[in-house]
């Protein structure tokens, strides 16, 4: 069973290959450094040539507004017919939990028109939703920084380990498509503040984390329950505070 993974040298597409590798599955890494281009259909038929699994982990270089739509719907039209003339039997699309729920974010906007695309296109599909990556906070700091103070809102998050999105991912790719939602998160809930403060005080960095009810995150306002699961999630096994003190993870 060929398993081609779109975005499979990213972070959680490099983990991905790793994983189906290791449980014996054929996997191979599609991506712009292995000669594939989404954007441009560049590559895909050779690589989903006898593919019975797609699965896209692959993100937008540029969250700025209308590149990050572009770029997800582009791509995903592109992979959803490439797809179909290969006769893949299953597509799977890692997207994010809140995905839908908040219509102000442009990348989320951006994350919905890639899920509406596949749940209409035909193929079998299973769409895994992940909470934040513990891996993205440094970013998600960034995006909220203002001098040197961070502002947030301290609303609930409920982030995980890329390690722990790349397993469930594995596991969803090798069974039978569900023909819907699947929903990830980690093994605790935090306020978004707490969180980044834990994040950066682990890095030594020297940014002030303040809770602000109306800061934006990436451009949205957000709510109480805006970021956490909607159902029982599949759990993450990594908590927050064993992530953050193994010297060998990277960070
Ligand atoms: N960050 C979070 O907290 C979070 C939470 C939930 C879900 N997600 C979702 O997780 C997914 C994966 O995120 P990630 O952090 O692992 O991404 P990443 O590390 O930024 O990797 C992106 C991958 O996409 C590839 N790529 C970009 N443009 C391409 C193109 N035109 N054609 C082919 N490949 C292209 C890159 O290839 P090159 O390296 O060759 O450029 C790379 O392999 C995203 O879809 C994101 O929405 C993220």
């Amino acid at each position: 069973m060929k398993i081609v993974v779109i975005g499979g040298t990213g972070l959680i597409g490099s983990k991905l290959v790793a994983k189906l590798r290791e449980q014996g599955r054929e996997s191979v890494a599609a991506s712009l450094d292995t000669g594939i281009n989404t954007l441009t259909g560049e590559g895909l038929a050779k690589v989903l040539d006898h593919a019975a699994v797609v699965v896209d982990v692959s993100d937008s270089p540029s969250f700025e507004e209308v590149a990050v739509m572009k770029f997800f719907t582009t791509s995903t039209s592109n992979l959803l017919d490439y797809a179909k003339a290969a006769g893949v039997g299953h597509y799977v699309a890692l997207s994010v939990v809140g995905t839908g729920r908040i219509p102000d974010s442009p990348y989320l906007r951006a994350k919905n028109a890639q899920e509406t695309l596949i749940k209409d296109d035909g193929i079998p599909y299973s769409i895994v939703r992940a909470t934040q990556f513990f891996e993205f906070i440094t970013r998600i700091a960034d995006g909220a920084t203002d001098g040197a103070t961070v502002r947030l809102p301290p609303v609930l998050i409920q982030p995980m380990a890329a390690d722990d999105v790349a397993t469930a991912v594995a596991r969803v790719a090798v069974a039978a498509p569900v023909n819907g939602t699947v929903e990830v998160a980690g093994p605790q809930q935090f306020r978004f503040d707490e969180l980044i403060r834990q994040g950066l005080r682990a890095r030594n960095d020297p940014r002030k984390v303040v809770a602000d009810a109306h800061a934006r995150y990436f451009g949205a306002e957000l709510s109480e329950g805006s970021l956490i699961p909607e159902d029982e999630p599949r759990p993450g096994e990594t908590r927050f505070e064993d992530w953050l003190h193994k010297p060998t993870l990277v960070k």
